[in-house]
């Protein structure tokens, strides 16, 4: 009996069928009420007590296998039978046309912004999310009691409140004039982290671009002219701007620059609020201690800084009411974007 039942085992193992009908056969070769496998357990009865375990257990370990086996087979020609490769046209289109992905509103809006300026001549950077104190704070004129480091604002690392997620990208310009020497010309895009309450016009989290120019002789006509350069190839030709005096910890003189209402060309609107103008960036002259903190010699150069917010201008392109949608990832909202 043991030796019928490793034979059979055998060719159960080594079955492999060409057809349906095949499958069949052996199946009631091994498994029908005459089967070979059925037979052998009808003889399994006369075994000895003593070796019974060791037979039944056999025998049941071959039924299983002839069984799987039997299936395994049954499956394969059951999906074979439903995709008949040679009825399809692969040529043909999709029967429910093809879903496109499309570039997210910030991505498309900071690669542009990207281009004007690599336009003329300002290189691509790119700053750290993780900060220390130093490089968001210190070194850009902002001493420890300043507003700007209010536990309101900053993200701190709990276990190291020397260490913050950036407030601004201007963290970047720390790293740039420490670690290269003038020119620098250069645009640093980025996220930025505040602990502000999410409301349709600010987030927790939002995009920035930095710019630095630093040289021998650059004035503050060079940034006026650089601002307005970009303000009329991001927003059109005839696009205005305007700066007025501000105040930045790093940049002295300091102005916010404003352009021309893009939706009602100055005459006033419910957007720009009816004043004719949309702020759009922060910039100055980086304030001389700011180049002494860099290592820079500031008796020798000057410099212009600028940062703009991305989702704000973003929001001024497409007409965006609400600072959310850029971060809920619904894709009503993400299609909109497809052809862009
Ligand atoms: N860091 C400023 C902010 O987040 C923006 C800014 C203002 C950047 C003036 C500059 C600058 O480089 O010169 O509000």
């Amino acid at each position: 009996m043991k030796e019928k039942i490793e034979a059979i085992l055998e060719e159960v193992e080594n079955f492999s069928a060409k057809s349906k009908e095949h499958i069949e056969e052996y199946r009631i070769k091994w498994l029908s009420k005459k089967g070979e496998i059925t037979v052998l357990f009808d003889d399994f009865k006369t075994v000895a007590p003593e070796l019974k375990r060791e037979f039944g257990a056999k025998l049941n370990e071959l039924k299983n296998k002839a069984q799987e086996k039997i299936n395994h087979f049954k499956d394969v020609f059951e999906l074979q039978n439903q995709s008949s490769f040679q009825d399809i046209d692969l040529s043909l289109p999709a029967e429910h046309g093809t879903e496109i992905g499309s570039l997210h509103p910030i991505h498309i809006v900071k690669k542009e912004i990207i281009k004007i300026f690599e336009d003329i001549g300002f290189t691509l950077s790119e700053g750290r999310e993780i900060e220390d104190d130093w490089h968001n704070f210190t070194a850009l004129n902002t001493p420890e009691d300043h507003p700007a480091r209010d536990m309101q604002d900053t993200f701190y690392i709990q276990t190291n409140p020397e260490i913050v997620l950036r407030t601004q990208t201007s963290s970047a310009q720390v790293h740039l004039m420490e670690n290269n020497k003038p020119p620098i010309r250069t645009i640093s895009p980025g996220r930025v982290y505040r602990n502000e309450t999410v409301s349709a016009r600010s987030h927790c989290q939002f995009h920035q671009v930095e710019g630095l120019y630093i040289d021998t002789k650059v004035s503050f006509a060079d940034l006026k002219q650089t601002i307005l350069y970009f303000a009329q190839r991001f927003f059109g030709e005839e696009t205005k701007i305007r700066l007025r005096p501000s105040f930045f910890p790093f940049t002295e003189p300091s102005a916010e620059v404003d352009i021309s209402c893009t939706i009602c060309k100055g005459e006033g609107c419910n957007i720009c609020k009816h004043s004719g103008w949309l702020e759009i960036l922060g910039c100055g002259m980086v304030d001389p201690q700011v180049l002494t903190n860099c290592g820079i010699d500031a008796t020798k150069y000057t410099g212009f800084a600028f940062g703009m917010g991305i989702e704000r201008i973003a929001m001024l392109k497409y007409k965006i009411t609400d600072i959310r949608l850029f971060f809920e990832n619904d894709v009503r909202f993400l299609k909109q974007f497809q052809s862009a």
